[in-house]
């Protein structure tokens, strides 16, 4: 399909494109970007997109998600998963290893690829895992992974608590130069921690999950990964240790990123209402202080992205109590929304910086194509405002997760049109 994208505002970082123009897309890539006149284009053969009055940026990459197949599929699916993804302007996603079984070796990695390969409107780039059924004993073939199509490895849903273990994965996924995404979350400290701890913990009579059971590991994760050389993605950082110890690491000539789920910068555990588990994700809701220095570290570049750890759950788990019910909010279909509202609109990112932390950095930090607007390079675009308002309905969403503590929210910012390879996967109607 050949698209004339004609009259949109053009955020390319990558090219430090920030303008008005048109863009040319012909057989999946990126022809032509400027200002375009139909002289030069002929237009019965193309299909014109007006994007007056809207952002034309490089399709977004989200570096962490659940998608729940094969293993829970009454959770979410491939197919469900990604067409959410490409609604929410994702024209790209990490899979994360936590299915059944678990994606722990090359026959794993392929058995995704297939399914997404014919159900997903997406690329999925999926992520392995560290250990063996994920269980902390014994290391995956990280290798065969990463030669059957696995972009990075993680343990996610929980940390490898044994150092050296850790320490020789990181080795292994350096020499297959893929990153190390962390979930940083100390087993033996968190207990039956269900919430941040504090005062509204206490109120609700809820254990509590301190700042200290995130930063031990982020802490460790950091100096292993000085040792090794490896490359560290720190995943959803929460606390406001976490950004300055990434701040210091980076100035320490460390590898290491960090992302930041919307979640996390748009809410504090003070917004809590009461035991409603759709407030309930791990890391959990943190204090304005923490808050505060997220959109800080985002701001200034320490924190390089955006990503949402979609965690779709049944509606009859996500009744139960915060204490019982099990940790996660989907995040697909409001992450952009969120980011605008609560960092563009606010003055912590401008329009640009949102793109880098979407897209441009996402790319980088997993070494995949996209984030880049260039001629020739491929057509992964997401067309969007930011200013459209409305309220969050959970109703609308195209994943099976509607647990999200978002439902009724007022947001700015709206995807129209979601173009992968140059073909539409999604269009607001
Ligand atoms: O909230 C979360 N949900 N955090 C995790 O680490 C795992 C995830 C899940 O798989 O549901
Ligand atoms: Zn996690
Ligand atoms: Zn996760």
């Amino acid at each position: 399909m050949n698209l004339w994208i004609k009259n949109g505002h053009l955020l390319d970082p990558a090219n430090d494109r920030n303008e008005i123009c048109d863009l040319y897309v012909k057989d999946g890539k990126v022809a032509c970007v400027g200002s375009l006149s139909s002289g030069r284009i002929p237009e019965e053969e193309v299909t014109v997109i007006d994007a007056s009055g809207k952002y034309v940026m490089p399709g977004f990459l989200d570096l962490h998600v659940h998608l729940r197949e094969p293993g829970f599929e009454y959770k979410e699916t491939i197919r469900t998963g990604t067409a959410a993804m490409a609604k929410g302007g994702f024209t790209a996603v990490c899979p994360m290893p936590n299915t059944k079984p678990a994606t722990d070796c090359p026959e794993m990695i392929r058995r995704v690829l297939e399914i997404a390969e014919k159900d997903s409107p997406i690329h999925v780039y999926p992520v392995g895992a560290v250990t063996k059924g994920q269980m902390g004993e014994e290391m995956t073939d990280i290798a065969g992974m990463v030669k059957a199509g696995a972009k990075a490895i993680s343990e996610d849903g929980k940390s490898v608590m044994n150092a050296e273990l850790y320490r020789e994965a990181m080795r292994e996924a350096t020499k297959a130069d893929i990153p190390v995404m962390a979930h940083c979350e100390d087993r033996n400290m968190v207990g039956k921690g269900a919430m941040n701890a504090g005062a509204k913990a206490e109120e609700l009579g809820i254990q509590g999950i301190t700042n200290a059971v995130e930063d031990v590991i982020v802490a460790r994760d950091i100096l292993l990964a000085k040792e090794t050389g490896a490359r560290l993605h720190l995943c959803h950082c929460s606390t406001e240790d976490s950004v300055k110890m990434i701040r210091a690491a980076k100035e320490d000539g460390v590898k290491v990123s960090g992302e930041v789920c919307p979640h996390h910068f748009a809410m504090t555990e003070d917004e809590i209402p009461g035991d409603d588990a759709n407030y309930k994700m791990n890391p959990p809701l943190r204090s304005s202080t923490d808050v505060e220095e997220l959109c800080l570290g985002l701001a200034d570049g320490t924190m390089e992205a955006i990503s949402t750890d979609h965690a779709p759950h049944g509606e009859e788990e996500k009744k139960k109590s915060i204490a019982e019910a099990p940790f996660g909010i989907v995040g697909s279909e409001t992450a952009y929304a969120l980011t605008v509202t609560h960092l563009v609109k606010k003055g912590y990112l401008t329009p640009m910086q949102l793109v880098e932390r979407m897209s441009t950095n996402p790319c980088r930090i997993l070494g995949v194509p996209g984030g880049n607007l260039a001629e020739g390079m491929p057509a992964d675009i997401t067309i969007a405002d930011m200013d459209s308002e409305y309220q969050i309905d959970k109703n609308t969403f195209l994943s099976k997760g509607k647990n999200t503590p978002f439902d009724g929210a007022l947001v700015n910012g709206r995807v129209y049109y979601t173009i992968v390879g140059g073909n539409i996967v999604y269009q607001y109607k």
